[in-house]
């Protein structure tokens, strides 16, 4: 297949690389010039395993190009769309990237082609863009719905492990020859219409963030009766109609996919006309749970005014320098307003990364974060912040040394037998 991928972002880079690298001719084209030139160079602008090795291995087969323009050859099969769809203030989605995609393509395409939406666009979106654009073109465009599950660090393993593969369309060819982007991919195929393929991606993501919310509220519920949340999501887990994976209670979810689509979601719900209960306590358990854990800190330390803490860990979840909506940045700013001593390590988030407070120090040394300080917060679970050697810690931090597990990821007797007073999430 020969197929135009429109956005260089995280998702429209991990699809041109596999499809190239699955044998199809695949252009990638970001109006970014300055990132078009790296990626031409091999240079990537995220971190994502194996994905560097891949563009450069398909940029010297030539089964991958970069390009800052759509140009639409005669030989072009398909495009695919992997545009931002940021969410606004109002919790509505910002579709003007996807609609600028589409006035562009109706003007170049001079040949039947399928557009494939893999951007998360909210159940109707589809539809709409055939009335208001597609039907205006002079040659027919197909519209597919092909919602994406990536999860970032892994998007590379996950593109060629899906759970499923989710096509939303009413032309039965154009699905045959999506389908065929594929054929290397071994996972059930799901078709459905184009509203319904689009539902799937936010029910999907709304589901795991409720997981997510319910296992934090029992959690919660664990520390007032005296129950241990690990023990008990483990047991909960084990029941097969339950599943034991996004039952991990800690400081809640962050990144740049579950706030955006809850929010979305439930927006689309309102203007619907259904309020969406369930969904909005999703998204109010998941804000509170950074406000508990300040405030258990501050339970114990007496007040925080003048104290250092150390948070360590800023990313939203290990193995990425993302740090979109990370529960750290809300703890942190929390923690300053609370007149609290910063200093915030994280193994590769630096500055140029995350908008924090001024009066923040931040380190990619844990030593900076942890010596002298009164009080820990653990925001990532790192590999690096497991692995730090405790006892040395225990050694330069002040009294009352208490480490705020948000992740409870850390050994409690260990840390106990240390000297330190432990506090973890719903133990
Ligand atoms: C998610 C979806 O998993 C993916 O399918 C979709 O395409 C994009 O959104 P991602 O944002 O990369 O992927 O991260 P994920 O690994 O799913 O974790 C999301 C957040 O939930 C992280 O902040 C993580 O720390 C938190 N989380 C996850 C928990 O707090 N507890 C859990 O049990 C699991």
């Amino acid at each position: 297949m020969k197929v135009i991928v429109v956005g260089a972002g995280y998702v429209g880079l991990v699809a041109a690389a596999c499809l190239s690298q699955s044998g199809h001719q695949v252009v990638c084209v970001d109006k970014n010039i300055k990132k078009i030139e790296a990626l031409n160079n091999g240079i990537i602008p995220i971190y994502e395993e194996n994905l560097e090795s891949i563009v450069r291995e398909s940029l010297g087969n030539n089964n991958l190009q970069f390009s800052s323009k759509i140009f639409v050859s005669s030989d072009i099969d398909m495009i695919i769309i992997a545009v931002g769809t940021p969410t606004l203030p109002d919790g509505r989605v910002d579709l003007s990237q996807v609609y600028n995609v589409f006035r562009e393509i109706v003007n170049v395409v001079d040949h039947p082609i399928i557009v494939v939406m893999k951007s998360t666009v909210p159940p109707g979106v589809g539809e709409k863009v055939k009335k208001v654009f597609l039907n205006k073109s002079k040659v027919p465009i197909s519209y597919i719905s092909n919602p994406e599950f990536l999860r970032e660090g892994q998007a590379v393993w996950d593109w060629y492990n899906p759970d499923r593969i989710v096509i939303g369309g009413d032309d039965r060819e154009s699905i045959k020859k999506v389908l065929k982007l594929y054929s290397d991919i071994d996972a059930p195929r799901c078709i459905m219409d184009i509203t319904s393929a689009e539902m799937v991606k936010y029910a999907s993501n709304a589901f795991l963030a409720t997981k997510i919310s319910f296992i934090n509220e029992i959690a919660n519920l664990c520390e007032l009766v005296g129950a241990d949340i690990l023990p008990v999501a483990k047991a909960v887990g084990l029941d097969k109609r339950i599943g034991g994976q996004f039952l991990k209670a800690g400081l809640g979810y962050g990144g740049s996919c579950f706030p955006k689509d809850t929010r979305g979601l439930d927006f689309v719900s309102t203007i619907n006309g259904h309020t969406f209960n369930l969904l909005k306590s999703v998204i109010e358990v998941n804000f509170k749970q950074r406000i508990y854990a300040v405030r258990k800190l501050i339970n114990h330390l007496g007040t925080i005014n003048g104290k250092k803490v150390g948070v360590l860990g800023i990313a939203f979840k290990p193995n990425t320098d993302d740090t979109r909506e990370s529960p750290a940045i809300d703890i942190i700013k929390m923690l300053v307003d609370e007149g609290a001593d910063v200093v915030a390590y994280d193994p590769v988030v630096g500055s140029e990364q995350c908008p924090l407070p001024e009066e923040i120090t931040l380190t990619n040394n844990y030593e900076v974060a942890t010596k002298h300080a009164h009080a820990l917060v653990i925001c990532t679970e790192w590999p690096e912040i497991l692995n730090i050697d405790w006892e040395e810690v225990a050694g330069h931090m002040r009294d009352p040394k208490v480490i705020l597990d948000g992740r409870n990821c850390l050994s409690k007797s260990l840390l106990v037998e240390l000297g330190f007073k432990y506090l973890g999430i719903g133990r």
